[in-house]
């Protein structure tokens, strides 16, 4: 039967669609119970330790590592997209430093801009899709850098063609090529953001591209979900919060009184993990390196002391440190700055997103769930100068 009208309260159904099943994916696999993350069945691990984003971007949309050849084409491809065009340059620099201005801002509409300056952005057939996919996921390392220019003052820097992606979008960011640590930093923290199952804004873009809409809106969709602190969001917050403690001293007593005044801290908990987010361990072990070459180690202390107390106090509710706790930590220390890390971070899922509307299209269903209409029923139209 289906309920269309009810009074509130009288029907029960989990809020925020908590455990509704989407659709099935053979993209990538949350285990929340162990505190495991596979993409195509291999874990994050080994993928943080022996693979390149590029390669897990063809993972997750073809669903298997691929040859050389095969990755070697793929990688081809990525850079000959990389260049975007001089109105979003021009867009970046007038609108990216401007008071006020989230960065996630300025790269939804940057993304949004691209498509009409993309003639094949609205044909309609699965290789388009894939296109498109690769296109946006390789500009968007190039939109992203330019903002982080952008609001320093600085002109933006075209991509180099001969540096692999994570390379470089440093590259175009910092204005140097890096060294071989700080470039496999950024390729682990792209790799380590690249899917996380059903989240918010994946399923925002999958939302929009079942209507089949063209893919940057499908992208514009999963950037406008992740902007929220309670999603991508959440790292600078995390980052604001280790800042506002500032010495290790205060941090035992500002977290236990955040926790007496149930405060949610920010880089904590998630819907599906209630064991330690495998990525914020693998961030973890990459920060104690990062820190100690930025001078930063104050950083990291300050955060093992919020972590060891949540996990006292709070990890019998299954709320651990999730991925946007260290990415900040490491991202600062990295040279970003805190309003840069959600933009990079969509950097890194927009493989996700991409590759999860592929899939979609390839099965696609129109999303359609339904409210509970609670409201009042058969009113009367009062005129206006009656009410
Ligand atoms: N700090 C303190 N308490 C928390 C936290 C937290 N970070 N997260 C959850 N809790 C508590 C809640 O207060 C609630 O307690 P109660 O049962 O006593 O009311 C319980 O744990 C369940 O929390 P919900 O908010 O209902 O969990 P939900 O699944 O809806 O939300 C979310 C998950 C949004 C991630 C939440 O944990 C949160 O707000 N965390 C902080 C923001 C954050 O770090 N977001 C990043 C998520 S990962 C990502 O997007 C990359």
């Amino acid at each position: 039967m289906t309920i269309i009208v009810a009074k509130p309260g009288e029907v029960q159904f989990p809020k925020g669609l908590e455990g509704a099943i989407a659709r099935e994916t053979t993209k990538g696999y949350v285990d929340g119970k162990q505190g495991k993350l596979y993409y195509h069945g291999i874990s994050i691990e080994e993928l943080a330790e022996h693979s390149t984003y590029e390669e897990v971007f063809y993972l997750l949309m073809y669903d298997k590592l691929p040859s050389k050849e095969e990755l070697s084409i793929l990688d081809m491809r990525m850079r000959q997209y990389r260049e975007i065009p001089d109105a979003v340059y021009e867009f970046i620099k007038d609108r990216a430093s401007g008071y006020n201005v989230h960065p996630m801002s300025v790269l939804r509409t940057a993304v949004s801009m691209l498509a009409p300056f993309d003639d094949a952005s609205e044909e309609q057939s699965m290789a388009a899709a894939e296109r498109e996919a690769i296109k946006i996921t390789s500009r968007m390392a190039t939109i992203t850098a330019a903002i982080g220019r952008a609001r320093r003052g600085l002109a933006p820097i075209h991509p180099d063609f001969n540096l692999p992606h994570a390379a470089n979008f440093l590259y175009m960011y910092l204005g140097e090529e890096q060294d071989d640590f700080m470039n496999r930093l950024m390729d682990v923290l792209l790799i380590l953001h690249a899917d996380h199952g059903c989240n918010a804004s994946t399923f925002a873009t999958l939302v929009v591209v079942s209507t089949l809409a063209d893919m940057y809106s499908g992208v514009v969709g999963g950037i406008s979900a992740l902007k929220g602190p309670l999603h991508g969001g959440a790292n600078e917050r995390a980052m604001a919060m280790l800042d506002e403690i500032g010495d290790e001293e205060n941090a035992e007593a500002w977290i236990l009184d955040a926790i007496a005044k149930k405060k949610k801290i920010m880089g904590f908990g998630h819907r599906v993990y209630k064991a330690y987010d495998p990525r914020a361990r693998i961030l973890h072990s990459y920060a104690e390196e990062i820190t100690r070459r930025a001078g930063t180690e104050h950083w990291l202390r300050i955060a093992s002391i919020i972590e060891r107390v949540m996990i006292e106090k709070l990890g019998a509710k299954g709320i651990f440190p999730n991925v946007d706790f260290y990415s900040g930590t490491v991202m600062s220390s990295m040279g970003v700055e805190r309003k840069l890390f959600t933009p990079i971070f969509a950097t890194g899922r927009v493989a996700g997103w991409t590759a999860h509307a592929v899939e979609q299209l390839k099965d696609n269903r129109i999303y359609r769930p339904r409210f509970i209409y609670v409201g009042p029923v058969n009113v009367a139209y009062t005129p206006i100068d009656e009410r």
